[in-house]
């Protein structure tokens, strides 16, 4: 079984009332909130957690001198039994705590937090894109469209941190050999991406290693479609937030993207239609890097 997915992601920040709005526009599920901490949650159970204040005693330290960071990322194991086998392997070298809900804690070689858990149950109901139409494969009858309407971010599926060139490799390798992480794609300048056994993505997880110190890079969110990340990108820019990057297709992963910069540190993707692979993909070793993309939006008024 291994690794199924990211349970949570933990972040510290400043402002908590801004990324609650941010979060809130983004389309996730508040769950719980006080004067220094909130919980939202994606449709498969996911938790996001936002902390400020007191809140962030116990976090490991931000790794960067922003405390708009993430501090933490929680993962979710298939089975309790797989557990004992992961906190050993974490624990060859570092200390691994366990807090009062059961979740083990410790560092990785960066110094980002790393969590794990069991896995929560799986989605119940499987997310509808819309049926497309092209002549030979008519999907949709007498069906108008209209505004996919909120969007509603399905998971979070991936999760991107910026590590040191220093030590590169052993960063790769502790998630590879002690939580059983597979390399789907190793970019020799850029970094590694990573999927978890139990998550079919081309990837959960990139290493990226072009900057020179380590930060928080982005958190991707899954909607259903295209339609999706256009319309739920325009809501962030309605809403007042910044647009980091132009609509595109991703090279690694083939994702359409739509990137915001995020008051939490970093910026947030929403992703839809990304590469499902199995074990028979892979590694790819890309002596240079990729193009970052397929295409991007392009209009003749960027002249
Ligand atoms: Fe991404």
């Amino acid at each position: 079984m291994g690794i199924q997915r990211i349970e949570s992601v933990i972040y510290s920040v400043d402002d908590l009332d801004a990324c609650v709005r941010f979060f809130t526009d983004l389309g996730l599920a508040p769950v719980g909130k006080d004067d220094e901490r909130a919980v939202f949650e994606t449709l498969i159970g996911q938790t996001l957690h936002l902390r400020t204040g007191g809140a962030t005693e116990g976090l490991p330290a931000s790794v960067e001198a922003s405390n708009n960071t993430i501090r933490e990322v929680v993962w979710g194991a298939g089975a309790e039994e797989e557990l004992a086998g992961f906190v050993a392997a974490l624990g060859a070298d570092r200390e691994v705590t366990r807090d009062a809900e059961g979740v083990w804690h410790t560092v990785d070689e960066t110094g980002f937090g790393v969590g794990l858990t069991v896995a929560g149950p799986a989605a119940n109901e499987p997310a509808t894109p819309r049926e497309q139409n092209v002549t030979g494969q008519v999907r949709r009858w007498n069906q108008a469209l209209s505004s996919v309407g909120a969007v509603r971010p399905l998971r979070m599926c991936h999760v991107a941190l910026n590590i040191p060139k220093a030590g590169r490799e052993e960063a790769v390798a502790f998630y590879v050999d002690r939580l059983g992480f597979i390399p789907t794609d190793i970019v020799k300048p850029m970094g590694v991406f990573m999927r978890v056994p139990g998550d079919a993505d081309q990837h959960n997880f990139l290493l990226c290693h072009r900057p020179d110190k380590a930060s928080v890079n982005h958190v991707s969110f899954e909607v259903p479609g295209f339609d999706d990340v256009i319309e739920g990108g325009n809501h962030m820019i309605e809403q007042g937030w910044q647009e980091a990057r132009r609509l595109g297709r991703h090279t690694v992963g083939s994702n359409v993207f739509r990137f915001v910069h995020s008051p939490s540190g970093g910026r947030v993707e929403l992703a839809a239609d990304m590469d499902r692979v199995d074990d028979t993909y892979g590694p790819n070793v890309h002596e240079t890097a990729p193009p970052h993309h397929i295409w991007t939006l392009r209009t003749s008024r960027d002249a």
